[in-house]
């Protein structure tokens, strides 16, 4: 295969989230979150799997880094845990909490990695919860205060904050079909929480901004929506109304300060949209610096009366068809479509021009077993495949114009996947869970060797 550059000054990296590898959940005086809860309510979570010890990195973080800087990663994408920072969510902060992140940026800057804070990802304070979560406005209040409190303590050193990951999957698998926490199922309830996940962002970035923040953005999983039959009609009816409910419900309020009518009027047959205040628009609208995308696979639907839907799209039952995932999957069941990154990547410059792009995701788990490789390395060839063609796909983005600034591998580490417990293997870095060792993948070393080489 032909060789291929990368820009200069490509941002390669790698990702995490707190509840997925931190453990230590009780430490230093962290309250609950949500995940706590649902995790262990029973059925939510493979097993009961829980996010108690994980991958131990509050207390291993300093190895961890130093595996960061062995690989050559430049950046290292992270979340900061609110219920560390502030245990219910309001009110007193709780400063061992920030004293975690302040330790954490600091190994990373002496090895000369850029941390860029994810200030939520997930875990919410359940005391928040319990006082309506993401269905109530003045959650989005308190998230611009706790993004103010962790911005006052690493705002020095940390120059690249994103607000929200994915807040389609905290507002429709959290409060639409119930698979993530808090496990509410009310379509409703989703876009009450849609609404309120991008009004937490814009005052959050209207924070930050004010008080010097250099690079602000928000990461989604915008998704690649295909027709199962590009001829048909109702087939590009089916992408319209998903495209929708998964992209443009986001992007357009963020980068054009409107919701599209087309979804506030799908919305509102489900739910009167009494949240929608005047001004909301343009408050979710503060301008933004960077649009991380998270890909893994396209979705293709068809447009069929009384087709299944799907939950997580609230109002597609009855008129949209999700088709099965085909060819190879990874362990997710996830199909393998590179040229849905190109895509993706190619539509959101085209349709959202102006804003640099950034991979925050993109990864594959694999059911790896160690020892099988005589040597009893890891070797993950499929994960390889994997990767390389999403970066042969993000090169194509590059080459036709996008202003793509890097890409960030999930994950570093295998770590808790959220419903999926430990199930699920997204790392380049092995963990056994039962010794806390960490096993360089081949995944690992070949990224190693793709960094150094800025290409391919
Ligand atoms: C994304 C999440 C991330 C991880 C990957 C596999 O939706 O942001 O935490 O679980 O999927």
């Amino acid at each position: 295969m032909s060789e291929l550059r990368f820009p200069e000054g490509f941002r390669w990296g790698a990702a995490t989230a707190a509840y997925q590898i931190e453990g230590a959940v009780r430490d230093d005086g962290r309250g609950p979150s949500i995940w706590d809860t649902f995790s262990r309510t029973p059925g939510k979570v493979h097993q009961g799997h829980t996010g108690d010890v994980a991958c131990d990195h509050y207390h291993r973080y300093a190895d961890d880094v130093a595996l960061m800087a062995e690989l050559g990663l430049r950046t290292y994408r992270f979340s900061v845990a609110w219920p560390r920072i502030q245990p219910d969510g309001t009110g007193p902060v709780n400063p061992r909490g920030l004293d975690f992140y302040d330790r954490l940026v600091d190994a990373l800057l002496a090895r000369g990695i850029d941390p860029l804070v994810t200030l939520y990802h997930w875990d919410l304070p359940q005391a928040l919860e319990d006082r309506g979560g993401w269905t109530a406005r003045e959650t989005a209040e308190h998230f611009a205060t706790y993004a103010t409190v962790v911005h006052a303590r690493l705002g020095d050193r940390v120059r690249t904050w994103t607000t929200l990951n994915e807040p389609w999957c905290s507002a429709y698998l959290g409060y639409g079909n119930g698979v993530h926490a808090p496990g509410v199922r009310d379509a409703g309830a989703a876009f009450t929480a849609v609404h309120h996940l991008l009004l937490g962002h814009g005052l959050a970035a209207r924070a930050l901004r004010a008080a010097g923040a250099a690079t602000v953005g928000i990461t989604l999983n915008t998704g690649d929506i295909r027709p199962a039959d590009p001829d048909r009609a109702a087939d590009a009816a089916a992408v319209r109304l998903v495209d929708g409910l998964q992209n443009r419900i986001f992007l357009d309020p963020l980068l054009r300060a409107a919701y599209p009518d087309d979804v506030l009027d799908h919305a509102a047959r489900i739910v009167e949209p009494t949240f929608l205040r005047d001004g909301d628009e343009k408050l979710i609208a503060a301008p933004i610096d960077l649009l991380g995308v998270n890909y893994y696979s396209p979705t293709y639907v068809a447009g069929r009366p009384g087709g299944a839907g799907n939950e997580a799209y609230p109002g597609t039952d009855g008129a949209v068809e999700f088709l099965p995932p085909a060819g190879p999957l990874t362990d997710m069941g996830w199909m393998i479509e590179p040229a849905g990154l190109t895509r993706l990547l190619e539509r959101l410059a085209a349709d959202y021009p102006g804003v640099p792009l950034l991979v925050t995701e993109n990864g594959a788990a694999y059911p790896d077993k160690t020892g099988n490789d005589p040597a009893g390395a890891i070797v993950d060839t499929d994960r390889i495949a994997y990767l390389d063609g999403h970066l042969r796909a993000a090169h194509e983005a590059i080459a036709r114009g996008v202003d793509l600034r890097g890409y960030l591998v999930w994950s570093l580490l295998d770590n808790f996947e959220w419903a999926e417990g430990y199930r699920k293997r997204f790392g380049i870095v092995h963990v056994d869970y039962l010794t806390q060792r960490r096993t360089l993948k081949a995944s690992a070393r070949w990224y190693q060797e793709v960094i150094s080489r800025n290409g391919l």
